[in-house]
C-alpha cells in the first residue's frame, strides 16, 4: 500500500472519529429559526393520510430525505454504510456515500462502499468524489473519465455527487487548493458519466452566481450543503490540533462560520430550476418542512444519522421516524395533505435570514 492510500484512509478514519464526538458544528446557524410558516387551525385532512413522498430525478422516494454523503474508505466505515443502507432502503430514502477516491487509490476499499447497494437494492444512491480531485493537485494527476465511470458502477449509483469543499481544503494541512481549470473540469465530468450529475457542498453554501454557472455546466441538481450544521473548517481544526499543527487549528477556527447559511442558499439556487436538495443544519422534520416551504425538494442529513449509526439500526429507525412525523406534522398544521403543499404555505422570513436575502438582492420567488 503507498503512503497516498494510508493518508486517505486515515483522514477517513479521524474525519468519523472527530465528528461523532468532537465540537464541530458551527456557530452561525442555517436559518430555520426565521422562517414561519403559516399555522392554520383547520387542517385540511386526517394527520394519518398526510404522505410525504415525492419524486426526485425520476425516482419515488416515500420521503425528501438524503442520507447525506458520509463514508467509506477504511475498514469501519463498511458496517456504517450497511446500517445507513439499510435505513435507506427500509424508510424509502436516497443515500450519499462518502467520497470514493479511497477506493481508486486502493481497489480493495470499493466493498465499504458496494455494501451501500448490496444492503439497498431499491434505494436511490448517489456516488460521491470531490471537485478538487478534477484538476491536478500536488503530484496527483486530475480523475479521468474511466475513474469517474468506475466510482458510479462501484455502487450501481443512480447519480453522482461532485462535492465542492475549498474550505476543508485550504484548511487541511494537505489540502488540495489548486483550482485553476476547475469549472471545465467539472463540465467535462458531468459530460463523462451516464447517471445524472448533483454538485455538492459540504458546508459552505452557494451564492446564486455559482448556482447558476453548475447549472450552466450541465448539473442537473444542487445540494447547497449551507453553513449552519457540521463546519469541515472545525473538522479540521480538530484535526490539527491532534496533529499538533497549529496553522490548521488557528485557521479552522477563524473560518468555523464561513459560508452562507443554508436558508439563504436554498434561495440563492432556486432560480436555476433544478431540484434542489438542502443539507447544513437540518436537525428535524419542522427544519424540513421549512426547506421545503423555501423550495427545496430534498433535504440531507449527516452527522445526526451519523451518531445514530454508530448506535445501531435501531438507533437510526428511531431518529428517522421521529423526524419523519415531526415532518408529517409541519404539513398537517400548515393546512396541506401532502409535500407538494408546503410550496404554497405562507410564509415569513425574519431576521438574519430575511437581512442576507435583502442585502444580497435575492428575491424569494413565491
Ligand atoms: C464524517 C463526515 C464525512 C463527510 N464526508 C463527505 C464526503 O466524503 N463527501 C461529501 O460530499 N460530503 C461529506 N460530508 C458532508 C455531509 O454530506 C454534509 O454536507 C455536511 O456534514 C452537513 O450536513 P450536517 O450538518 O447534517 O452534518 C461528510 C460529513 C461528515 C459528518
Amino acid at each position: 500500500m503507498s503512503a497516498g492510500h494510508e493518508t486517505v484512509e486515515r483522514r477517513k478514519e479521524e474525519h468519523l472519529r472527530v465528528t461523532a464526538g468532537g465540537d464541530v458544528g458551527s456557530r452561525v446557524r442555517p436559518g430555520w429559526a426565521d422562517i414561519h410558516l403559516l399555522h392554520q387551525a383547520i387542517p385540511a385532512t386526517d394527520l394519518a393520510a398526510i404522505d410525504v413522498g415525492t419524486e426526485f430525478l425520476g425516482h419515488r422516494l416515500r420521503a425528501p430525505v438524503v442520507i447525506a454523503a458520509m463514508t467509506g474508505g477504511h475498514r469501519a466505515a463498511s458496517e456504517i454504510n450497511g446500517v445507513l443502507a439499510d435505513a435507506a432502503e427500509r424508510h424509502g430514502l436516497a443515500m450519499g456515500v462518502g467520497s470514493q477516491r479511497a477506493a481508486l487509490l486502493n481497489p480493495g476499499l470499493a466493498s465499504t462502499y458496494a455494501i451501500a447497494r448490496e444492503r439497498a437494492p431499491g434505494a436511490y444512491l448517489i456516488a460521491n468524489v470531490g471537485a478538487a480531485q478534477l484538476v491536478p493537485q500536488h503530484d496527483q494527476p486530475a480523475l479521468g473519465r474511466d475513474e469517474l465511470r468506475r466510482v458510479v458502477a462501484m455502487i450501481s449509483a443512480n447519480a453522482l455527487a461532485i462535492h465542492l469543499n475549498y474550505l476543508e481544503e485550504a484548511v487541511q494541512t494537505e489540502g488540495g487548493r489548486a483550482a485553476g481549470g476547475l469549472r471545465a473540469a467539472m463540465a467535462e465530468a458531468v459530460r463523462a458519466v451516464s447517471v445524472p450529475a448533483i454538485a455538492k457542498e459540504t458546508g459552505a453554501g452557494l451564492s446564486r452566481g455559482a448556482a447558476l454557472d453548475l447549472r450552466d455546466a450541465g448539473f442537473r441538481a444542487l445540494d447547497v450543503g449551507g453553513l449552519g450544521g457540521t463546519s469541515f473548517a472545525a473538522v479540521e481544526a480538530r484535526r490539527a490540533e491532534m496533529h499538533g499543527d497549529g496553522r490548521g487549528a488557528r485557521l479552522g477556527e477563524v473560518y468555523r462560520d464561513w459560508g452562507i447559511p443554508t436558508a439563504v442558499s436554498i434561495v440563492a439556487a432556486r432560480p436555476t430550476g433544478l431540484p434542489v436538495i438542502a443539507t447544513g443544519g437540518v436537525r428535524s422534520g419542522l427544519d424540513a418542512a421549512k426547506a421545503i416551504a423555501l423550495g427545496a425538494s430534498l433535504v440531507g442529513v449527516a452527522r445526526p444519522l451519523l451518531t445514530a449509526a454508530l448506535a445501531g439500526g435501531a438507533a437510526v429507525d428511531a431518529w428517522l421516524d421521529q423526524f419523519l412525523e415531526e415532518l408529517r406534522v409541519g404539513v398537517f398544521l400548515s393546512g396541506g395533505s401532502c409535500l407538494a403543499d408546503l410550496r404554497s404555505v405562507p410564509r415569513v422570513i425574519a431576521g438574519e435570514t430575511r437581512r442576507w436575502l435583502e442585502d444580497l438582492g435575492y428575491a424569494d420567488p413565491p
